[in-house]
């Protein structure tokens, strides 16, 4: 994505010394933009779990380089297998990170450790330059989706679009899923304006998804997680369109804490509710997303604190509960398929549902 004029990628590999590899330091943002240099396989878990780097699909290409870097120090198999499942382990319920590890390890197994580095940085960049593709096409899928909902509009006003989290172009390696159809719609003309929902504990919505939006100046509003019900009983939400972390095979959709209140609210309103994905975040051995899809709890340090910028520019974290308080962080949950509109995907769109996503995956029928 472009920022005054600079092509980014949310990870690349430094063309200084074609090693290094290079990320965001998520944590920063919306208040600086910095490079985050990664020269070890240790590093990339740690920016993982404190969440420098985060949304589904970077985590599996950054874990995938994650492993480069750990080969260049040991490429046997003991070494390969023991750091593949410590960065597999980093974060649980975006199942990316678990696929991008498992490729890796299908290509780099049947070679020699010899040649094994050079392998793993071709295959990590493969994935991430699928990933840009993959985006690309959802933008086009869902760019077909809000021109439909324009029309259906007779082209009265701006389409209000309602995201939760984020779901852009520093959650994947470039274009993002959910704000892919957005970017494309605003480049294409249309008055599209954003709900950005702030997503509490971490405020993905309110400092990421608002900062990519500003930054490509496509016209929000950001808005606290309760707001989005209200908004939608007035007719002042269109859409919504979330991104996931995993979808099963029958089209239940894991996403950031708050999705599901989202998409019951949308249909208590009629507002249709899509999700946004690419094919690597589908996971075709689960079914039940309520019952089989892992979780992750959080910090409740994340819940009693929040971490702002003061009127002269300094960074603080301050509590906003009672010392004695305890507090749970649940990080993600799973909305049911039935209260799913639809997919986007990069092979089209279809419905939520294991014959909905048969169509566009016959490959993957009967797994
Ligand atoms: O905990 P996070 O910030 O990694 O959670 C991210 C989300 O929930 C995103 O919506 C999801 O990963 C899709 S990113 C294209």
């Amino acid at each position: 994505m472009k920022i005054n004029g600079v092509q980014h990628r949310s990870v690349q590999v430094d063309p200084e010394n074609n090693t290094d590899v290079l990320i965001f330091d998520q944590t920063k943002l919306p208040f600086s933009l910095e490079t985050l240099r990664l020269t070890e396989c240790a590093q990339v878990a740690h920016a993982t779990t404190s969440m420098q780097v985060r949304g589904a699909p970077l985590i599996g290409a950054v874990a995938a380089y994650g492993l480069a870097l750990a080969l260049r120090v040991d490429s046997e198999n003991t070494a390969m297998e023991r750091d593949a499942a410590m960065l597999a382990a980093t974060r649980p319920t975006a199942v990316n990170l678990r696929w991008a590890i498992d490729r890796m390890l299908a290509k780099l197994r049947p070679l020699t450790p010899e040649d094994r580095v050079a392998a793993a940085y071709a295959e990590a960049a493969r994935i991430c330059d699928e990933d840009v593709a993959q985006n690309e096409a959802i933008g086009r899928h869902g760019l077909d989706l809000i021109e439909k909902i324009e029309k259906k509009k007779n082209k009265s006003g701006r389409i209000n679009i309602l995201t939760h989290c984020n779901a852009g172009w520093i959650a994947t390696v470039d274009w993002g899923t959910a704000l892919a159809p957005i970017y494309m719609a605003h480049d294409a003309g249309y008055d599209v304006h954003v709900w950005v929902d702030e997503t509490r504990p971490r405020n993905q919505g309110a400092a990421l998804t608002a900062w990519e939006l500003g930054s490509h100046g496509v016209p929000h509003t950001v808005i606290v997680d309760n707001a989005g019900g209200h908004l939608m009983q007035h007719g002042m939400a269109d859409l919504v369109i979330v991104g996931t972390d995993r979808v099963t095979a029958r089209g239940d959709v894991a996403n950031k804490i708050g999705t599901y209140l989202k998409a019951l609210a949308a249909r208590d309103n009629d507002v249709p509710f899509w999700v946004a994905l690419p094919s690597t975040t589908i996971d075709w051995s689960v079914n039940d997303g309520v019952r089989e899809i892992p979780i992750e709890e959080r910090s409740g340090l994340e819940v009693t604190n929040v971490t702002g910028q003061t009127a002269d520019g300094r960074i603080e974290t301050v509590r906003i509960t009672p010392r004695e308080s305890a507090a749970a962080n649940p990080a993600f949950d799973v909305t049911p398929a039935r209260l799913v509109t639809g997919l986007i995907t990069e092979r089209g769109r279809c419905a939520a549902s294991a014959a909905g996503l048969r169509s566009l995956f016959p490959e993957k029928a009967g797994r």
